[in-house]
């Protein structure tokens, strides 16, 4: 049987309020068959008898974007949505659902911007109201809505949705967001519209210098209410004079700082309100789904720090704020203090919040309240309760609360280390995922940068699906985009930097091309072009006759946090140093490698979206110049035979990873990186841009059980590193925290940030094995391939076609595959030892014998020499095989804590004998088979 579900119209499942003339219609296909795709489809687009377009029959398999084609759609109009489809079995089925249209610009918008009648610096937010009647019988209220500001709007007492800062924060000089609410149901007789806004990001701190009135100097609000009787006619209230405005129990409230709420207050002064001169046309329809309230936490733990402060422990470092339910004397003051940690003696951890003060203050009315902060977050997993003798832990819960995107991927395997990486990857995304995709939850930052983004989407794309989240904050990159400096640190831009660093620049090429593979849309190309065209032609300018990016021209930030600069004194500094070497933060690579690198991504993406879009020009002028800055770029950082000019872990990856290198020199810069990897104990030392791609080059070239030991690495630097020390996000630097639990000092350390999460991208593509083919898993590969440690696991995956599942083991002697392929779509199904073979769609099931075993042992070449004679038989083989050796001080004094790989890439062979590493080799068996006999030993006893 052949089924339709998931009919979108622009992504969204029966969207209110869209502004596009031309939405496009998506959806998913299921069927009892295998190998099935679509024949053809017809769309039929209807308002009441009216049809405004019908597709008529295509022979098409397309069922993603198909977009509208019919006569020009009316603003604040339903529409009906017809979808019938044949698949090639000739089976048929249909599916309808709706969209309604916004205003569709705001030359709907009859309403007018007021503003509150206090003065510009009111430290309360102001309340916007206004009374009115409504007798008559309603059959539909819509209300559209924004605000200079972030609002909270009730009628009639009760919230109009669960939705949070909203209209969102965009570039807002130039782009404000509007909402169309359905509010049919709360509409009464009598009714009273109250609408609280706060300074949000419009008018409150950002930034981290205390700054204020990024956007302008007064909160305002427009709101347009339109309710349409059951009799035919309407009424519309909108803001105007007649509304009033006046303050009421939220006193203070900053995104950075926190929230006072006071229900002690008496009724409140009020004052009328005025029009506030403020363009309309920036108003836009909401494009990506809202902040909203996700999942409640309740507290784990109530526990005393030394310095005797109270702390309840959430057990999640996250993204949100606590509701208190507290019942105090009337005036009661109840501060909670926010953290994501304890330090090494327990007490609350704050220097990495640097300004924020991220504490919610709650004055008491005396009898049973809730206080819920409505316009502040705080990135924590602690609070610290100042103000309350006793506390009830049950009256605490946190409320998680980022942009609900919708899940897209989940992932186990059979290690619970790494299934924990991957839940705080996730946990990251959605501490992040604010509104814009930012850099961090807690500290005096938030932003939107660029590079940031850039560097996670891969990973996050699996997570969540981004394609209206990014999308939104895509369009703020190209708005703030200018010739003079090129696309800024961070959208919207409110540090005004103007400094254009590379890989942050390349966001604007890089974030719609991952958006156009992943989704398969291309109106992102299409409508991102001007913009992508943009920022390589900045590019080539800075590069000028020279053709590269060097210090002549350009100044860079490089490998972000990269743990191999020369050590100055970043890290570890005295408290209350700010900054102190910002060149130690951009790592040991040559800046101007990583920055020429990116500039040929961007280059290499643009003539690809020029050949796709069929610009024959630009893609001929995009190739020739990518030849051109290739040569340049190998002249000056490859030498002919195959070194790097930057001898460090993240060149050689991007060399790789871009295929920059000539194909005879790749083999030897990959062993040469293989030999690095060795010296450094297998710990990758790269910052978040060389992370990125250096674990999918030692998969793709022969070292992928590397990349499986270095996943499995648990000391500093290392993803396990965290997670043993009880992190429940990913971390900022590696080096965040020191083993004893005290912190690295720099104050740029956050415990949320999702610039390492970029592990993620490789679970899915190498470990997993899921790779896009075709944009938008059209045709994709599934090719896993397991490490040791990793033995079975389970991904799936909903692509914009449906569900793509893997699971996998390998187990007893056996590999056993389960996949499922979504219908109207096809995989390349590549399992080890077996030839790669094309399926439809359908549920597959594999099973075949194999020697191979996945199961972690306890020696390997990475033991060093000291852990393996630290078994007295191995010490006793040692001496009678190698006496000289044994004798020698070599292992006391020299070659103790090296590894056997490290021996023997390391060390001339006259010092040590081919005869002694294949005896350490030899041990290394014997090992560990007398640990898996003995750990068989202790397993049967316990049984
Ligand atoms: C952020 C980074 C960001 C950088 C650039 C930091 O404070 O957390 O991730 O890209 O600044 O200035």
């Amino acid at each position: 049987m052949l089924k339709i579900y998931d009919l979108r119209t622009d992504y969204q499942i029966n969207p209110i309020g869209i502004d596009s003339p031309t939405p496009s219609f998506s959806y998913k296909l299921s069927s009892t068959h295998n190998n099935t795709t679509q024949a053809d489809y017809q769309i039929i687009i209807s308002h009441g008898d009216d049809i405004v377009w019908d597709s008529g029959k295509c022979a098409s398999d397309q069922s993603l974007y198909i977009t509208y084609e019919g006569t020009a759609l009316s603003p604040k109009t339903r529409y009906d949505i017809r979808l019938l489809i044949t698949d090639n079995h000739g089976e048929k089925a249909e599916q309808s659902s709706f969209f309604e249209t916004g205003l569709m610009n705001c030359g709907g918008f009859k309403a007018s911007f007021i503003t509150h009648g206090f003065k510009a610096d009111l430290e309360p937010c102001a309340v916007f109201f206004k009374e009115f009647h409504s007798d008559k019988k309603v059959s539909k209220a819509r209300l559209y809505i924004s605000s200079l500001g972030i609002y909270k709007a009730l009628i009639n007492g009760k919230r109009i949705n669960e939705n949070r800062f909203a209209p969102g924060w965009t570039s807002y000089q130039k782009r404000l967001q509007y909402q169309t609410i359905d509010v049919t149901g709360l509409i009464e007789s009598q009714n009273k519209i109250e609408i609280t806004v706060a300074n949000g990001w419009f008018k409150g701190i950002l930034g981290f210098y205390g700054q204020g009135c990024h956007y302008g100097n007064r909160t305002a609000l427009i709101a347009q209410l339109e309710i349409t009787y059951v009799d035919g006619t309407f009424d519309t209230v909108f803001t105007d004079e007649s509304w009033m405005s006046s303050t009421a129990e939220i006193r203070y409230s900053d995104i950075y700082n926190g929230e006072t709420i006071d229900y002690s207050l008496p009724k409140q002064e009020v004052k009328s309100v005025s029009i506030l001169d403020q363009p309309k046309d920036i108003l836009i329809a909401q494009s990506c789904e809202p902040v909203k309230i996700t999942e409640r936490i309740p507290a784990k733990a109530l526990l005393t720090s030394p310095k005797g402060e109270k702390i309840i422990d959430f057990g999640q470092n996250l993204s949100g704020v606590v509701e208190a339910k507290i019942k105090a004397a009337r005036g009661t003051t109840i501060k909670l203090y926010h953290a994501e940690a304890l330090d090494e003696n327990g007490n609350l951890f704050t220097t990495n919040l640097r300004t924020a003060k991220a504490c919610d203050t709650f004055i008491c009315s005396g009898g049973d309240d809730t206080f819920l902060p409505e316009f502040t977050y705080h990135g924590f997993r602690y609070i610290r309760i100042e103000g309350l003798d006793e506390i009830n832990i049950d009256n605490f819960t946190a409320c998680v609360m980022h942009t609900d995107l919708e899940k897209t991927g989940a992932f186990s395997c059979s290690d619970d280390k790494i299934n924990r990486l991957f839940q705080n990857i996730d946990w990251t995304l959605r501490a992040n995922f604010f509104d814009i995709p930012t850099d961090c939850p807690q500290r005096d930052e938030r932003l939107g940068y660029t590079g940031d983004t850039e560097i996670f989407l891969p990973t996050a794309v699996f997570h969540r699906n981004t394609a209206l989240f990014i999308r939104k904050w895509l369009r703020d990159v190209a708005t703030e985009q200018t010739d003079e400096f090129g696309v800024p640190l961070s959208a919207p831009d409110i540090l005004k930097t103007h400094a254009c660093m590379s890989i942050w620049h390349e966001a604007a090429t890089i974030v719609p091309w991952i958006l156009w593979e992943t989704y398969g849309d291309i109106s992102v190309l299409t409508e991102q072009y001007e913009s992508m065209k943009k920022s390589v032609e900045y590019t080539r300018k800075l590069a000028g006759e020279e053709g590269l990016l060097s210090t002549d021209n350009s100044s860079q930030f490089g490998d972000w946090v990269a743990l191999d600069a020369p050590k100055g004194p970043f890290r570890k500094v005295p408290e209350g140093i700010l900054n102190p070497s910002s060149d130690e933060r951009a790592g040991g690579t040559d800046s101007h490698l990583t920055a020429n690198v990116y500039y040929l991504y961007s280059i290499d993406i643009i003539r690809k979206t020029a050949e796709i879009l069929g610009k024959t020009k630009d893609y001929t002028e995009y190739n020739d110049l990518y030849g051109d800055v290739l040569e340049k770029f190998r002249n000056e950082f490859i030498t002919p035979s195959g070194r790097i000019a930057s001898g460090t872990q993240t060149a050689a990856a991007l060399i790789l990873y871009f295929d920059l290198a000539p194909i005879e020199v790749r083999e030897k810069i990959a062993a040469r990186l293989y030999y690095d990897l060795v010296k450094t104990k297998k710990h990758l030392y790269t910052g978040f841009v060389g992370t990125e791609y250096i674990m999918h080059v030692l998969s793709r070239f022969n070292m992928h059980e590397l990349a499986g030991t270095i996943l499995f690495k648990e000391d500093c630097p290392s993803w396990l590193y965290s997670v043993n020390l009880g992190a429940t996000t990913i971390w900022e630097l590696w080096d965040g925290v020191n083993p004893d639990g005290s912190f690295n000092l720099f104050e740029m350390n956050s415990l949320n940030q999702f610039g390492f999460a970029t592990v993620g991208d490789w679970l899915y593509k190498d470990l997993c094995g899921l790779n896009s083919i075709e944009a938008g898993f059209k045709k994709f590969r599934i090719s896993p391939r397991l490490v040791p440690g990793i033995t079975s696991f389970e991904l799936s995956y909903e692509s914009p076609y449906g569900k793509i599942r893997i699971s996998f083991f390998c187990e007893n002697g056996k590999y056993i595959a389960d996949i499922e392929v979504p219908a109207n779509t096809t995989a390349l199904i590549s399992l080890p030892d077996r030839a790669e073979e094309e399926y439809g769609s359908g549920a597959y099931h594999f099973e075949y014998a194999t020697d191979a075993s996945f199961e972690k042992k306890k020696y390997s070449e990475d033991s060093t020499l000291n852990e393996l004679l630290s078994n007295p038989e191995a010490g006793e083989l040692f001496e009678k095989e190698m006496p000289y050796l044994a004798g020698s001080g070599f292992v006391k004094t020299f070659a103790g804590n090296l590894s056997v790989i490290e021996i023997d890439l390391t060390l001339p062979r006259s010092m040590i004998p081919q005869k002694a590493l294949d005896l350490f080799r030899r041990m290394i068996d014997m090992l560990n088979s007398k640990t898996s006999s003995h750990e068989n030993r202790i397993n049967a006893n316990s049984i």
